[in-house]
């Protein structure tokens, strides 16, 4: 199969594509999206192969009204109305219980809940429009790698195995929408996103649970996906969690002169530091804005560089978006720190 490019100027073909079963990729404020009609199974199936996705992980329901998220949900409390107001449309993802047999098992992995997102991007709500139907929307990326970015990461890992993506540049957020469940009696945010704890409370006027913290222990999590590898170059990453610990790490990639290290920073540290000739640096720009824009990006250009074994990034305090960006790179470094050990070995 051969991949189109799609734009804005070319939505009703996309839309064609859809209502005709076929997977078609779409920009969102996050990252790329792998779309397919919601209530045609056979389609979504389609979406779990071309990923490579267990199919046991459900997927987000992309709407372009809350009409439609009315259709399926059983009931909507004040607090989903009120969020869906301050948030919508936007990268927040809200998990309701669904009235029985409205969507297929191939979309919510079995459960009796639904993920629903209002994606902030135009091009994408003209698509959900012109095809007249929900889509499913993973991450548009192999199932294990860092989610897409830009167009030209959704070709490099699903190019023959979809039939088009619409190209709407690079994604302004960069990591993916905050999965906040309301099908429990205190909402709880089973993935830290682009709208943070802090935003969401200020909105409710009450505090709400943070279920991530007990991830990885539990035997089944909240949401299905967080128990998958995720996220990982073909490189090791390893988190600097302090602006201190840089000058070791300077001296570790010294002490391994026969590899390319990556690095990835702040402006103020890497124009800061005399980088070693081995060193491959990059920079995430001012602060966790835009270190979050780029992160995947930069994670996956690394990819491109097979000589390229360790790759040092910079820890986020974890309050605001830095609960997201430190969420994925914990993920994407397997929790693997430059620690004591490294430092004495660079000693
Ligand atoms: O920003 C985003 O959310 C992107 C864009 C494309 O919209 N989508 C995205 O989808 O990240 P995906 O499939 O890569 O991640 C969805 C997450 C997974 O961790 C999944 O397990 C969880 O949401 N999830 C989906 N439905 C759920 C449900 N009913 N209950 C609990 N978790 C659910
Ligand atoms: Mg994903």
């Amino acid at each position: 199969m051969q991949t189109k490019t799609l734009n804005l100027e070319t939505i009703s073909e996309a839309a064609e594509l859809i209502k005709a079963g076929q997977l078609v990729a779409f920009p969102t404020e996050t990252v790329y999206g792998l779309g397919a009609d919601a209530t045609n199974e056979t389609a979504v199936k389609q979406v779990y192969l071309a990923k490579g996705r267990p199919s046991d992980n459900p997927l987000i329901v992309h709407i372009a009204d809350v009409e439609t998220v009315k259709k399926y949900a059983a009931s909507l409390s004040p607090d989903a109305l009120k969020l869906m107001d301050a948030f919508w449309p936007g990268p927040l993802t809200l998990i309701f219980k669904l009235k029985p047999n409205v969507l297929s098992p191939a979309v919510t992995g079995g459960l009796d809940t639904a993920a629903f997102r209002f994606p902030d991007n135009q091009a994408t709500l003209a698509l959900i429009k012109a095809a007249g139907v929900p889509m499913v929307g993973p991450s548009a990326n192999t199932s294990g790698k860092p989610s897409p970015t830009t167009a030209e990461h959704v070709l490099h890992d699903l190019s023959g195995k979809i039939a088009a993506v619409v190209d709407d540049g690079p994604t302004r957020v960069g990591v993916e929408s905050t999965v906040l469940d309301m099908s429990v009696e205190t909402p709880t945010i089973l993935r830290p996103g682009g709208v943070s704890k802090d935003e969401i409370e200020a909105v409710l006027a009450h505090p709400i649970n943070d279920e991530q913290h007990h991830v990885g222990i539990k035997e089944v999590p909240k949401a299905p996906g967080m128990k998958y590898k995720h996220y990982a170059p073909n490189a090791q990453v390893y988190i600097v969690d302090q602006p201190n610990d840089w000058p070791a790490v300077v001296r570790w990639i010294n002490h391994h002169p026969q590899e390319i290290v990556g690095v990835m920073g702040t402006d103020d540290i890497i124009n800061n530091i005399d980088w070693p000739e081995n060193a491959r640096v990059v920079s995430l720009g001012a602060d966790v804005q835009s270190a979050s824009h780029r992160l995947f990006d930069e994670l996956r250009e690394f990819d491109n560089h097979s000589e390229v074994k360790s790759i040092f990034t910079q820890a986020f305090e974890t309050t605001g978006l830095g609960e997201a960006y430190m969420n994925r790179l914990n993920k994407s470094a397997g929790q693997s720190h430059f620690d004591q050990q490294m430092m004495e070995n660079a000693d």
